[in-house]
């Protein structure tokens, strides 16, 4: 690999990253100071207070020192510096007197702001999207992970590219000069970048193709699967640890997790399930990453029950459950809270007083249609057996249901069969048949909705119909 390809634009960390190997590399610690440009306009769920924290959640994660965090107000963005020149300057004596070797502005950057900002204060500035890429790139732990990643990187630092060559057109006034050396610098890049892109894809497809196969020699099994989705820092591995009672190491940072893990998980009745633990979603995540992430939670799309769990003593909790919805809904993740069980998890962290009326919400939460929500502490324990209770009663597909069919509902008959197991079928007098079929819950809701005209019948109703029928 070429430093062209991995070390020219977007890169974070340039002197500590080497060429561009990030992963499994530690940098030492160094000081930061931690700055959430507020945009006149903003209208933002979350409040810039919640912003800033997760900008410095951010950047504990890449172990850096914060000696200073602040939100800086911005009227009019400007081009060359995001900033106005007065505060530019303020900020340079702040990153002096707390000799900060790194600043963290949480916003996008351009590669010309990045550069004017560095010159001007004499330290690594990191922008949003170049911080969770690196994030992710030291997370990353399996060959497809690290692919994904390494994409998004490219990704980014191409889209960087275009913005720079608009930029170069700007400044040129619109006169059209083609094939100026810029240009060709920029062309030479891009074309590194997309061969190199191209390559990725080629592997990625590989590694997926090999997981493929994996997971559907894992479906044979006959084991129902959940998936624990959540914010960042949420609790999910704290919770697949208790709940799985394992050893995944848990931590105080965000993204502890980017590849799904999974393990095996006892139901209440002695079922086994397979869990597995997810990335931690954050907000605005750059698009590029997004994409990368898809295989990352393709173990949630067909997951029978997922999890979603939220910190529920956290003040911007409704926001991160959006946000954390309207990234499931642009992956195409089907939530519907049949299949969908809110853990509202640190409950250890709710004031007493506060906590009939948590209980209160989560049940009416269940009986406005929506998830059911149950209140848990993943640290204590508390509320966990109810919550695998919940999981089991979901995955229960030992329920045998019984139906009548008209003779003219074979498209019915053919959908019981290729999504169900039939155990049982007895033509009737009338030419119709009764059938006992086996379905989980999910589908039995699917079939219902899709055949409401089909006869069901518990399965003690049928026993006395056949008793009718036969005069047994
Ligand atoms: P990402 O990997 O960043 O997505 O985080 P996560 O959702 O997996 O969170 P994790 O389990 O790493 O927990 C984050 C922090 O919250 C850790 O410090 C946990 O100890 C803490 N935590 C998790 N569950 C609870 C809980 O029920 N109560 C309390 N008080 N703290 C909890």
């Amino acid at each position: 690999m070429t430093r062209d390809e991995t070390d020219t634009l977007s890169n974070p960390v340039p002197e500590h990253r080497g060429k561009g190997r990030a992963v499994d590399r530690r940098p030492p610690i160094e000081a930061a100071l931690v700055l959430h440009p507020r945009h006149g306009q903003d209208a933002a769920l979350r409040g810039p207070e919640a912003r800033l924290e997760e900008a410095c959640g951010l950047a504990r994660a890449l172990d850096l020192e914060i000696r200073g965090a602040e939100i800086v107000p911005i009227r009019t963005p400007r081009p060359a510096t995001l900033f106005g020149s007065g505060r530019v300057e303020e900020l340079a004596a702040q990153v002096r007197a707390l000799d900060a070797s790194v600043v963290v502005v949480d916003d996008a950057l351009t590669p010309v702001q990045q550069r004017n900002l560095e010159k001007a204060w004499n330290a690594k500035v990191v922008d949003r999207s170049g911080l969770i890429l690196e994030i992710f790139a030291r997370r990353a732990r399996t060959k497809e992970g690290k692919l994904q990643v390494e994409l998004a990187r490219l990704s980014y630092e191409k889209s960087r590219l275009v913005r720079t060559w608009t930029h170069l057109e700007r400044q040129r006034g619109g006169f059209g000069f083609l094939g100026g050396p810029g240009e060709t610098q920029i062309e030479a890049d891009r074309r590194l970048l997309t061969d190199r892109m191209v390559k990725l894809k080629k592997e990625l497809e590989e590694v997926r193709r090999t997981r493929t196969l994996h997971r559907s020699a894992r479906q044979k099994v006959p084991y129902p699967t959940v998936a624990l989705v959540g914010y960042t820092n949420a609790g999910k591995s704290t919770l697949f640890n208790r709940l799985t009672e394992g050893a995944v190491l848990a931590q105080d940072m965000l993204f502890a997790t980017l590849d799904p893990t999974l393990r095996t998980l006892k139901l209440p009745d002695g079922r086994p399930a397979i869990l597995s633990d997810t990335v931690g979603f954050i907000s605005d995540l750059p698009h590029e990453l997004v994409a990368a992430f898809r295989a990352t939670l393709e173990e949630v799309q067909e997951a029978d029950v997922i999890l979603h769990v939220r910190d529920i003593s956290s003040p911007e909790t409704a926001a991160e459950a959006k946000d954390v919805e309207t990234v499931l809904e642009e992956l195409g993740i089907d939530a519907h809270p049949e299949r969908m069980i809110e853990v509202w998890n640190k409950l250890d962290q709710v004031p007493q007083d506060e906590r009939a009326g948590l209980e209160g919400r989560a049940r009416r939460a269940h009986e406005l249609g929506s998830a059911d929500a149950l209140p848990v502490s993943a640290l204590t324990g508390e509320g966990c057996e109810a919550l695998l209770q919940a999981i089991a009663v979901r995955v229960d597909d030992d329920e045998p249901l019984d139906l009548e069919l008209a003779a003219s509902e074979g498209e019915a008959l053919a959908w019981l069969y290729r999504n169900g197991r039939v155990t049982g079928r007895h033509e009737t007098a009338e030419g119709g048949l009764q059938l006992s079929v086996r379905l989980d819950a999910q589908a039995r809701g699917r079939f219902e909705r899709l055949f409401p005209d089909a006869h069901t019948h518990p399965a003690d109703e049928l026993a006395g119909l056949v008793t009718a029928a036969t005069g047994t």
